[in-house]
């Protein structure tokens, strides 16, 4: 008999790259009974071995086959980004954005799902964004720069989204082994 705990003890983890139509689903929310399990507790773990292991400061959870509105992100220091952002390394659930005034930045941002690649993406500058975290406390912010990018990139991933589908000029988009300045979300 299947449940929610077996289904997700089923996860086939592993990681989807631009091409796979999987990636353009829209993933589902975690549900109470979900939040605290450790079947959960699982997927993080292997989220934030994913995102290390591949060098990134986020994922998202369809990423690596698993279709639950679950992220993580974080980096330590700034020297790779050109900005004077930290992000707190955090686990995300259930995330929910929304922009504070209009304005736009564009900057570079590659994705753990295409590999190699670096496109110039316009993104909200200023953001407020909320969530749980595993426990289920309530997570909110108001963030800018690469941490707005963050979220709203990786929020992206769980509506079906990817980077290169907002790329305007795709004069800007190219080999990170170019003349490109990258950041890896
Ligand atoms: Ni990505």
């Amino acid at each position: 008999m299947l449940n929610a705990n077996k289904q997700l003890m089923e996860f086939d983890y592993k990681l989807l790259k631009l091409g796979n139509p999987a990636l353009l689903q829209r993933s589902t929310e975690v549900t109470e009974q979900e939040l605290g399990s450790s079947q959960l507790q699982q997927l993080l773990e292997t989220m934030w071995q994913y995102m290390h292991k591949e060098g990134g400061i986020g994922l998202a959870a369809p990423q690596i086959n698993v279709f639950k509105r679950v992220l993580v992100y974080g980096v330590e220091h700034d020297e790779c980004y050109g900005t004077d952002a930290t992000i707190p390394f955090t686990a995300l659930i259930n995330p929910t954005w929304r922009p504070i005034g209009e304005e736009m930045e564009e900057n570079w941002e590659g994705c753990l799902s295409v590999p190699g690649l670096r496109g110039l993406v316009p993104r909200y500058k200023q953001i407020s964004f909320s969530g749980i975290d595993p426990a289920g406390n309530e997570i909110s912010g108001e963030v800018d720069g690469l941490y707005a990018r963050l979220i709203q990139h990786e929020v992206d991933h769980l509506d079906g989204v990817l980077f290169v589908q907002r790329i305007k000029d795709m004069r800007y988009f190219g080999f990170e082994t170019e003349d490109l300045k990258f950041i890896k979300i």
